[in-house]
């Protein structure tokens, strides 16, 4: 099974080197560049909140590897479809859609913050809405497929996803605490399928039909 490895970097060249040097190890499927660390020599801002930055570290990755690229894009952007269509102009193949949200939770009794980040990236159930817009608002600008993702528990947040436009989705969170979920999605998906008669799933990518 090819495994799809997640990269990060601090700047644009660190980037790049991380995707050349597992571009030489051989045997990886693709590189999922995660976006949404802090840049260094940005002072601070992140490689997935800014056109500029997200082209400049797609493109150096591009220039250094044939391996398939997936851009893993933050949620946390006033305009997704933006953002989706300069990582596309810039050579990534596929988009994974999306990130965790960043997030915090207080301890009342000691006023002190539960995690020992003070902040962290929330997942789950939670985010599932508002990851299905960001998928439909990217789908709409974008030639390259979405792997669509968070909050998926079973088949149906999964058709959502796709509905939305994207053509693969991703289980994250739900794998902790059900280790069978991907396979259950699968299952699901099948069935519902049989149901509709639908003999592809890509009918199924965008299909969503938002008039009334
Ligand atoms: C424990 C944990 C670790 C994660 N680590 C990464 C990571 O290293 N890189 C990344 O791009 N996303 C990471 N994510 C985000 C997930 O890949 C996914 O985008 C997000 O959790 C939303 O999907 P979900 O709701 O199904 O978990 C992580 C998520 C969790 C829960």
């Amino acid at each position: 099974m090819p495994t799809i490895i997640n990269i990060w970097g601090t700047t644009v060249e660190e980037y790049a080197e991380v995707a050349r040097r597992f571009d030489a190890l051989g045997g990886v499927g693709a590189l999922e560049l995660n976006v949404s660390c802090p840049n260094i020599k940005a002072g601070g801002a992140q490689f997935g909140t800014d056109c500029t930055l997200l082209s400049q570290v797609v493109a150096a990755c591009r220039q250094v590897t044939t391996l398939p690229l997936i851009t893993k894009m933050s949620p946390n952007v006033p305009n997704i479809a933006q953002l989706a269509k300069a990582a596309e102009d810039a050579g990534s193949d596929a988009l994974a859609i999306t990130n965790s949200f960043p997030a915090m939770a207080i301890d009342i009794q000691t006023r002190k913050p539960k995690l020992a980040n003070v902040t962290g990236g929330l997942t789950g159930p939670a985010i599932k809405p508002i990851a299905i817009k960001l998928v439909w608002e990217a789908a709409k600008v974008v030639k390259i497929p979405i792997i669509g993702m968070g909050g998926i528990q079973n088949a149906d947040d999964a058709i959502e996803f796709l509905m939305a436009g994207a053509t693969a989705v991703a289980v994250g969170t739900a794998n902790f605490y059900e280790p069978q979920t991907a396979l259950q999605v699968i299952a699901g998906i099948r069935k519902f399928m049989e149901e509709k008669k639908i003999s592809d799933v890509k009918e199924i990518t965008g299909s969503f039909q938002p008039g009334k």
